[in-house]
């Protein structure tokens, strides 16, 4: 069976087919960063009609490279939530839309569970259990999970996510939209010359906070010459905070737990100094660790397809409405 996936939740609209037997056929993915970068950040109004624009075209796009005709289609799985409310409309609508004409299901999928499932789709993919830090543009979360929807909360950031804290950061800092990647790009050019805190790891628990290390940041800034070495110096030193932060939490989440796999996913664990603390950690501790390719670590179709094929599997078919929540949690799940 073919499952269609559609992601609509923010700023790229993402389409997929995933096979159940043969894995992923096929996935495209429209970003609308050229266009919202003109404001320095997403628009959600501009960003709901961009979705209406690229949508349908898309799917015809992927039919046709894919081979395939609408009637070879067995579900339609799209992001139901968390997000902006007008772009998850527009997916909601196509996709029942087409699940009505074709007469067959449409799957809700949470947008996150997209993400944390998102290395089922490598090669080498994590057996259940695992601890997953889910790293996004909107959360940050770490999970024990036992299996597809069986998701235990072990900790959340309690202000900024991560990667909010990277484009705030990167944002004070003078770099365009999309802040995270330019971010980690000067950060390539710094050297070590500032030290900033590791937010909430001198106690215990799993929760993280991010907003201060942004407030340290423009301090940090306001104090300096300003240069672009200055800048760069910063954004290394930032950079270096979170990934430390992110191993310690993730290291304790394993010692908790007990559990021995780490999954880490979300457009934040793309950084390649992130994902190499956490490799670092995981050799020095023991155990295995897991990460999608960089282009399924950012918002995609293929993870959404995945997820829909996943709870398709286990029955969790949507009746015919338009199911939308900007606001979800996974504890819910
Ligand atoms: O998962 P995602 O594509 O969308 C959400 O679900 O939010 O994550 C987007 C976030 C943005 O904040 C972006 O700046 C950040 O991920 N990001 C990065 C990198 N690539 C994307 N942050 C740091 N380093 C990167 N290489
Ligand atoms: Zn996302």
């Amino acid at each position: 069976m073919y499952i269609l996936g559609i992601e609509t939740s923010c700023d790229e609209t993402g389409v997929a087919i995933y096979h159940a037997q043969r894995g992923l056929c096929h996935h495209l993915l429209y970003s609308q960063i050229d266009m919202h970068s003109e404001y320095g950040g997403v628009v959600p109004e501009l960003a709901s009609r961009d979705h209406i624009r690229k949508l349908i075209p898309l799917i015809q796009q992927l039919l046709r490279e894919s081979d395939l005709v609408a009637a070879e289609i067995s579900a339609i799985a799209y992001t139901a939530g968390p997000g902006l409310m007008g772009a998850l409309l527009v997916g909601a609508a196509v996709a029942q839309s087409l699940a009505m004409a074709w007469q067959i299901p449409a799957i809700a999928v949470h947008h996150m569970e997209g993400h944390l499932l998102a290395p089922m789709l490598e090669e080498n993919p994590p057996e259940f259990p695992f601890v997953a830090l889910l790293i996004s543009g909107g959360h940050t979360l770490l999970i024990a999970v036992r299996g597809v929807g069986q998701y235990q909360l072990l900790g959340e950031s309690l202000d900024d996510a991560a990667g909010e804290a990277f484009d705030k950061t990167a944002k004070l800092l003078g770099l365009s939209y999309p802040g995270g990647v330019k971010l980690s790009e000067l950060a390539k050019q710094g050297q070590p010359r500032f030290r900033f805190p590791r937010p909430m790891t001198d106690r215990p628990g799993l929760d993280f906070s991010f907003s201060g290390l942004k407030t340290f940041a423009l301090t940090t800034f306001q104090k300096s010459e300003q240069t672009l070495q200055d800048k760069a110096d910063i954004a290394l030193a930032f950079q270096d905070a979170i990934a430390e932060t992110m191993v310690i939490k993730c290291r304790r989440a394993m010692q908790q737990t007990g559990l021995t796999r780490l999954v880490v996913a979300g457009g934040v664990s793309a950084n390649s100094q992130i994902r190499c603390q956490l490799i670092e950690m995981i050799k020095k501790e023991g155990g295995n660790i897991y990460f999608p390719r960089p282009e399924f670590c950012t918002d995609n179709g293929a993870m959404i397809a995945y997820a829909g094929y996943q709870r398709f599997l286990s029955g969790e078919i949507q009746d015919i409405e338009i199911f939308a929540r900007p606001r979800w949690s996974m504890s819910e799940l």
